[in-house]
């Protein structure tokens, strides 16, 4: 498939590199983006040479948030629309078996934020600048912004940032737990490539059923949070990937894992 707004490659073995294309806006997330972003991660949730993703943006920004312009013409059923499209293509990303990182160069900003909360984990460049400004707008954060950011960082930091609209830097998206590190602009590629390098190399098995046991298990009671992992330790136990990690660590060799269920 081709894409208008996103780049979408494979720079490497196992590795797809998803680019929100729109420079000229900052990658304002127009409802024609959100379609495509939606359409691809149906293609990569099919696409089992893919394990990890990478999400970033071309130029100043990640994205600087939903298309005012566009936004500026819709009607309140449109506007209902576009934000549960907004919704559906994170819940997307959320359900997708591989790992997503976002790679934040730039603002992000509003929708741009929302997209990288929703994804497994943020790096950030020393040019990254993040919020919720939509207040600024006499709006609200439409895309979960009101939801999974108290749930990443706390109800009053969340509170504060949206009530005040205010940017903020790398070092602090890591401070408040929105970002996991911060990096020298030229390096945030290369960094972010080395990390997902070493989760592709990891079972596919295990890697899936980390990202799904964390995502849902925070989301329940601890009890039954626990009981899921134990659930899901029988099942991962019973893959070729499980038996061939411990064998390999007995035998002092690297483990070279197949992501096969049975063993
Ligand atoms: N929607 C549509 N267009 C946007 C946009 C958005 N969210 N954010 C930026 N743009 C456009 C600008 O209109 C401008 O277009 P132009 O060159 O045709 O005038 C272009 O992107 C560059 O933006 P500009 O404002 O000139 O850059 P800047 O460096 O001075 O400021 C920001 C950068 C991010 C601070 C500023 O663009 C901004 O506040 N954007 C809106 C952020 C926002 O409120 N997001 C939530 C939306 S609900």
């Amino acid at each position: 498939m081709s894409y208008q707004y996103l780049l979408f490659e494979k720079p490497e073995d196992k590795i797809a590199l998803v680019t929100f294309n729109r420079p000229d806006t900052l990658n304002a997330l127009s409802p024609e983006l959100i379609q495509e972003f939606s359409d691809i991660l149906d293609e990569i949730s099919r696409d089992e040479s893919i394990r990890v993703v990478i999400l970033t943006g071309a130029g100043q920004a990640f994205a600087a948030g939903a298309d005012i312009e566009a936004m500026s013409k819709f009607t309140p059923l449109q506007i209902r629309n576009y934000v549960a499209k907004g919704h559906e293509a994170l819940f997307k990303i959320e359900s997708l078996p591989q790992v997503v990182i976002a790679a934040v160069n730039g603002f992000c900003l509003g929708g741009g934020n929302e997209f990288a909360m929703a994804c497994d984990f943020v790096y950030a460049s020393v040019k990254a600048r993040f919020g919720q400004p939509e207040i600024k707008l006499g709006i609200i954060p439409g895309f979960g912004g009101t939801q999974r950011l108290p749930r990443l960082i706390g109800k009053a930091r969340a509170k504060e940032l949206c009530l005040t609209g205010e940017f903020i830097k790398g070092e602090e998206a890591v401070s408040l737990g929105l970002a996991n590190k911060v990096f020298p602009a030229e390096q945030l590629m290369a960094e972010t490539m080395k990390t997902a390098r070493d989760i592709a190399a990891k079972g596919r098995i295990s890697t899936q059923a980390v990202k799904q046991l964390i995502d849902r298990g925070t989301e329940i009671d601890l009890r039954a949070a626990c009981r899921l992992e134990v659930e899901t330790f029988g099942m991962v136990f019973n893959s070729s990937d499980a038996r061939e990690g411990l064998t390999a660590f007995l035998a002092k060799r690297q483990p070279d894992f197949k992501g096969t269920r049975e063993s």
